[in-house]
């Protein structure tokens, strides 16, 4: 069997964004996974407008070419890494943004949660379990979240504290085993 496909999408397009820093500890740490192929999507490489698709995205007629890109990209893999900032306890503009343009693209696949903020962000993950259950994104109980306050110098220089490589492992553990299951699903 082929390995299964998964992305860390990068929630955060802000200038001096710490979401950078987060996505890519999360992305080294998945490239050492044996049974899946990580790959970053960055919201920054798929610059979407505000959302302007006059028929809603669950009836799949998508008219504009930046939509057409956006759901190729996000239809190839079989399950999400979500990193995601915390922007007045929920999350970004951006990654909801995005997140909205599609439907068919996001069903019955599986989804894990990154955050962080001055409290690690967890506000913004309460949401996106309740906006991915709505797109039949089967989330994953273990979550990654970091706070400004203990897993950065400054609040901008990335050190996370030792205590999040066993979680980030149960994380990839619970990812991989829902999107593999789900592939049958899709078939
Ligand atoms: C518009 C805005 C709102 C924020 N609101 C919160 C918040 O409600 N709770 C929190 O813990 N941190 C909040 N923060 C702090 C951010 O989580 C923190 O600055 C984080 O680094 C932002 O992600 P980014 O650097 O990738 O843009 C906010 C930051 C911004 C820019």
């Amino acid at each position: 069997m082929s390995n299964l496909k998964l992305a860390v999408i990068l929630g955060s397009t802000r200038p001096g964004r710490n979401g950078e820093a987060v996505a890519q500890w999360v992305l080294a740490r998945a490239k050492e996974r044996a049974n899946a192929d990580y790959e970053l999507i960055d919201l920054l490489d798929h610059p979407l407008p505000h959302l302007d698709e006059a028929v809603p995205a669950s009836r799949g007629l998508y008219a504009g070419e930046h939509t057409k890109a956006w759901a190729a990209r996000i239809k190839e893999f079989d399950g999400y890494i979500f990193v995601t900032p915390e922007y007045n306890h929920s999350t970004s503009g951006v990654l909801k943004n995005a997140i909205d343009y599609l439907y068919a693209e996001w069903n019955n696949k599986a989804a894990a949660f990154v955050s962080y903020g001055s409290l690690g962000g967890t506000r913004a993950i309460e949401h996106l379990r309740a906006i991915s259950s709505e797109l039949q994104l089967a989330h994953v109980r273990q979550q990654l979240s970091f706070s400004l306050l203990t897993d950065f110098e400054n609040y901008s220089v990335f050190k996370p504290s030792a205590t999040h490589d066993s979680a980030a492992s149960v994380l990839f553990d619970q990812l991989e085993s829902w999107a593999g299951a789900l592939t049958a699903v899709r078939s």
